[in-house]
């Protein structure tokens, strides 16, 4: 039997309420922060800061737009970044514009852009904020996510400045009071080695050419290193009796990791080496690494050296040693929330301001700015009208004076002064409440 007309209707705009619910809610994968979770993003940023600020690396804020070239030429055009992951959108004036996936090629370019290669080296720089990528989101993957980081650039290829950039992601975490970590390191070479590395990795898969993943068929010609990054089930045992980066390392790469792990060995930092560890961007040589939390199930950061990536993107004709590490804010935070640690404490306010009646109120809402010139933090619930709903929200806000303004008070230009924490009230003119506040602090 056709269904009747109504329940057609009815059925129509609940469809079109679900589309436009839907079309009003936060694109996918990209998340509000909301004020509850905001004491742990602050302790994040500081904790960011402070380790900053103790390594002496500068901030720095770059655009959230960049060109597509910088990605497309520093990460490479073969990486799942640029190949899939990329917001790409077109001005315009017709210029390709990319919502910044990472923050290392537009820190190389800003570093050349803004002649901080003239200054004395190497430049040490510290950055904080969004950054997106079109992947399928899942716990700690998100189109929109954060990173704050660590990067050295300029100067010598020097093994102790690898060592301090793993050094200050550690101290970083550690500030957090994030306990368990471990940090899984590789060198992938130069460019010497590396084409050794190639060749052998190469002759290994084509013995399993007939076994391995799609993708992997593709990495095996277009980009090996890549196969070591395979999470496909059936590559897994293949993978595993792989060739070994480390053991194709020319003379000065294998130097210069023995050189990395002893400054490790000499802050007592455990790592453990990690032959399968490749990084999923083109743009890393030599010094490879990650860090993860037993309590965490992916890497909270992850960073390397990157000497050719000013070469890669065009702007210097020979290497810029550099290296750098970011981490994953969102991850962070889920990671404390799961380690139970709690978040910056919001500033207290010192005082409640409450007030009974209309003269009262406007009163109230002049005098909360006298106390902003003095620079002391007073609260208020304008929209209360009851002295008992008040005094309750004065309570749970912890302070240590109520301020009460009553009709009587109004009308003899003063104030009551109210002892939080054993009733005590005292009646003191309007005008000297400012310095009256003060003198109880
Ligand atoms: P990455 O390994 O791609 O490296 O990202 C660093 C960290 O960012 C990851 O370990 C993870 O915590 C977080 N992350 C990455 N993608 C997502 C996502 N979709 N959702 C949530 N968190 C994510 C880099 O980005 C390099 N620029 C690191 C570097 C700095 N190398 C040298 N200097």
């Amino acid at each position: 039997m056709p269904k009747p007309l109504k329940q057609k209707k009815q059925k129509k705009s609940e469809k079109a309420e679900k589309e436009n619910k839907a079309s009003l809610q936060s694109p996918k994968g990209m998340r509000d922060i909301l004020p509850i979770e905001q004491p742990l993003w602050e302790k994040v940023k500081k904790a960011s800061q402070d380790t900053a600020n103790f390594y002496n690396f500068s901030k720095i804020d770059t655009p959230i737009l960049e060109k597509a070239e910088v990605f497309e030429r520093g990460i490479g055009v073969s990486t799942d970044i640029v190949e899939k992951e990329m917001f790409v959108l077109k001005t315009k004036g017709g210029d390709r514009l990319v919502l910044r996936p990472e923050n290392t090629a537009g820190i190389v370019r800003a570093y050349f852009e803004n002649g901080m290669s003239h200054m004395p080296q190497p430049t040490k720089l510290y950055y904080f904020g969004p950054f997106f990528r079109h992947e399928q989101p899942q716990a700690g993957r998100y189109r929109q996510f954060h990173q704050y980081g660590f990067e050295i650039l300029g100067g010598e290829d020097d093994p102790v400045y690898d060592a301090q950039i793993i050094l200050a992601g550690i101290r970083s975490l550690e500030e957090l009071k994030i306990k368990n970590l471990s940090l899984q390191i590789n060198s992938v070479g130069c460019r010497n080695c590396r084409q050794v590395y190639r060749r052998k990795i190469q002759e290994y898969y084509r013995r399993f050419s007939a076994k391995i993943c799609k993708d992997c068929k593709r990495r095996a010609s277009v980009n090996p290193l890549r196969l070591l990054d395979c999470k496909n089930e059936k590559c897994q045992p293949i993978k595993e009796d792989a060739p070994a980066t480390i053991n194709y390392l020319c003379a000065p790469c294998r130097s210069h990791f023995r050189e990395v792990l002893e400054y490790l060995d000499g802050l007592n930092l455990p790592y453990s080496l990690n032959n399968f560890l490749v990084r999923g961007l083109d743009y890393y040589n030599r010094t490879v690494f990650e860090i993860f939390s037993e309590s965490y199930p992916g890497a909270l950061g992850g960073g390397g050296r990157y000497d050719y990536l000013a070469e890669l993107l065009g702007v210097k004709k020979s290497e810029l040693p550099a290296v750098g590490v970011s981490f994953g804010v969102e991850r962070i935070v889920e990671l404390m929330k799961i380690m139970d640690i709690s978040g910056l404490p919001k500033p207290k306010a010192k005082a409640f301001l409450i007030q009974i009646g209309k003269p009262a109120k406007k009163k109230a809402f002049l005098l909360i700015e006298e106390f902003h010139k003095a620079g002391i933090k007073v609260i208020e619930s304008l929209g209360r009208e009851s002295l008992r709903a008040q005094l309750k929200v004065a309570d749970k806000e912890e302070v240590e004076m109520a301020l009460i303004l009553g009709q009587r008070e109004v009308f003899e230009e003063s104030i009551i002064i109210r002892d939080m924490k054993n009733g005590v009230q005292e009646t003191v003119p309007l005008s000297k409440v400012v310095d009256e506040v003060r003198k109880r602090l």
